[in-house]
C-alpha cells in the first residue's frame, strides 16, 4: 500500500470515531493551527516536516535529495517527502482529505498553478518568514501574481511548464524533412508518412503522435492548446465570458479526434504524461507533446531516443500562431501544519535559485527564478530554456483565476465534453453547446465571442 493511501485510511478512521463521538465533522473552515505551532528557529528542536509532492518522472528522487540537502544543514529536522497521484484531480482529491480533517500530517503541498484560487484558504501567508520576499522578487512577476491572493502569497514557485512538441530528428531526416511542422495539418502529415514508413519497416507498434488524451487536468492542457492555437479562446474569458461555444474551438476538437485511431493509438484517450512519455521513450512515436520534464529522462542512457530529437513550440492552427499552456507547480505551507515556521524555511530552501538549478539541470524542470534562463550551466544542460524562452513567457493561462474557487468543475466539465468528442460519442459542436449551458448552470456568467 502506498504511504498516502495508508494516510488516508487512518484520516477516514480519525474522522469516522470524531463523528461516533458527537464530535463535530470537521469542516473545510481554516483553523489556524498556531496554538501548537512552535516558534523556535529550525535548528533548536527536533521537529519533522513533511511534503506531499509530485512523483511524475523524476520529480521524487529530485525533492528527496532536495530534502536531503536541507537535513544535512538543519540536523534537528526531518523532511520526509511523500509520494501523491500522478493525475492531477487524485492528487487533488487526496489533498482535500487532508484539508477536510484538517491535518497536520502534511506541512507543505506542491501545488499545481491552477490551484491558487481554490485552495488559498488552507495555506499560511509565506510573506511573513524571512526570506520570501526576496525570493519572490527573483521570480517571473506573473507567477507570484499568480500566486498571490488578497494579498497574501500563499505558495512560493518551485518548477513553471508549458507543453512543447518534442519530434525525432532522426526521422524527419530519414523522411526527406528539413523541419519540423508548423501548423497541425503538417504535423498531421508528417506523422501519416512516418508512421506508414516505419511500419512498413518492420515496426507494427510505431504511431505518429502521443499526446495526453486521458479524462483529466491534462487533457484540458491539450486541448487548450489545440483550441487556442485555432482563434476558440480560452474556455472562460479573463474578464469572466463563457467563450467555449465557437466554431474554432469545434474544429479544433474534430481535428484531434481525427487523430485518434490514425496518426495516435486507440489508447491515447488512457494517456497521461507519463504513458506518452514512455511511448515515445521506447522508440514508438514520430511526436509528441509533453511538458519540459521529458527531455533530460529522452536523453538518459536507458533512452531510445537518446540524442535522437529536439523540441519546438507547439504548431499552430487557424490563429497562425502555436500555444503552450502554462503549468507549473509550487510549494505551499499548510494552516494545519504544527510547525509552519519550520515548513516555510524548507519550502523556501527549496525553491531556491540554488535548488532550481540543480533541478533544471538533472530534471529539465524550468526554474521560476529569471536569472536562471541565463546561467551558462542551465543553458548547457538544457538548450530549448534559452531557445524556447518565449514560448515559456507567453504560455496561455488555463481560466483558473476567472473562474476560482470553481476551476477545477470548470475543467472537469471541459475535459469530459472533450474526451466524449475524442471518443466518437458526440460531436464537438454538439458538446460544447453543452457545454456552455453547463458553465452558464455552474458559473452563472454570460456567453460571448473570444477575443
Ligand atoms: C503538469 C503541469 C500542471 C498541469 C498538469 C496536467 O504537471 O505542470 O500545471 O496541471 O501537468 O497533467
Amino acid at each position: 500500500m502506498k504511504r498516502w493511501n495508508l494516510i488516508l485510511a487512518l484520516l477516514l478512521i480519525t474522522s469516522m470515531l470524531l463523528s461516533a463521538c458527537g464530535k463535530p465533522t470537521p469542516t473545510a473552515t481554516p483553523a489556524p493551527a498556531t496554538e501548537e505551532a512552535t516558534t523556535a528557529p529550525a535548528t533548536e528542536e527536533k521537529v519533522t516536516v513533511t511534503i506531499a509532492a509530485g512523483a511524475v518522472g523524476q520529480e521524487l528522487e529530485l525533492a528527496k535529495a532536495a530534502a536531503q540537502r536541507y537535513m544535512d544543514k538543519h540536523p534537528n529536522v526531518t523532511v520526509k517527502v511523500l509520494d501523491t497521484p500522478d493525475l492531477v484531480q487524485d492528487r487533488l482529491g487526496l489533498y482535500l482529505q487532508f484539508f477536510q480533517a484538517k491535518s497536520s500530517e502534511v506541512d507543505i503541498y506542491q501545488i499545481d498553478v491552477i490551484w491558487p484560487g481554490d485552495l488559498a484558504e488552507h495555506f499560511v501567508d509565506l510573506y511573513q518568514y524571512p526570506g520570501a520576499k526576496e525570493l519572490a522578487a527573483q521570480n517571473f512577476p506573473a507567477i507570484i501574481k499568480n500566486n498571490t491572493v488578497d494579498g497574501k502569497l500563499i505558495g512560493i514557485p518551485w518548477f513553471t511548464d508549458a507543453g512543447l512538441l518534442y519530434y525525432r530528428t532522426d526521422l524527419l531526416k530519414k523522411y526527406g524533412y528539413d523541419a519540423p511542422p508548423k501548423t497541425w495539418d503538417e504535423l498531421h502529415d508528417m506523422a501519416k508518412k512516418i508512421q506508414d514508413g516505419e511500419r512498413a519497416a518492420g515496426n507494427q507498434d510505431f504511431w505518429g503522435y502521443v499526446w495526453q488524451g486521458n479524462a483529466y487536468e491534462g487533457l484540458t492542457c491539450d486541448a487548450l492548446e489545440w483550441i487556442d492555437s485555432n482563434g476558440g479562446g480560452t474556455i472562460v474569458s479573463p474578464d469572466k465570458k463563457i467563450t467555449i461555444n465557437n466554431k474554432y474551438a469545434a474544429e479544433a476538437l474534430d481535428m484531434a479526434a481525427g487523430w485518434v485511431g490514425t496518426i495516435s493509438p486507440e489508447g491515447v484517450l488512457g494517456f497521461a504524461e507519463e504513458d506518452a512519455r514512455n511511448m515515445w521513450q521506447a522508440g514508438n512515436a514520430a511526436f509528441m507533446r509533453n511538458w519540459p520534464y521529458a527531455y533530460s529522462l529522452g536523453n538518459a542512457d536507458d533512452s531510445a531516443v537518446k540524442g535522437k530529437f529536439d523540441v519546438v513550440p507547439l504548431p499552430a492552427g487557424r490563429a497562425g500562431h502555436g500555444a503552450a499552456t502554462l503549468g507549473g507547480w509550487q510549494l505551499a505551507v499548510s494552516k494545519y501544519s504544527k510547525h509552519p515556521d519550520v515548513a516555510a524555511d524548507v519550502a523556501l530552501f527549496l525553491a531556491s535559485p540554488e535548488e532550481q538549478k540543480i533541478r533544471a539541470i538533472q530534471g529539465s524542470l524550468n526554474p521560476t527564478v529569471m536569472s536562471l534562463y541565463q546561467d551558462p550551466d542551465v543553458l548547457k544542460a538544457v538548450p530549448f530554456f534559452g531557445s524556447l524562452y518565449d514560448v515559456f513567457t507567453n504560455a496561455v493561462a488555463r481560466p483558473s483565476t476567472a473562474t476560482a474557487p470553481k476551476y477545477n468543475d470548470v475543467s472537469t466539465l471541459f475535459f469530459k465534453a472533450v474526451h466524449s468528442v475524442l471518443s466518437g460519442d458526440t460531436d464537438a459542436q454538439t458538446a460544447m453547446e453543452e457545454l456552455e449551458l453547463d458553465l452558464q448552470d455552474l458559473l452563472g456568467y454570460e456567453s460571448a465571442t473570444p477575443e
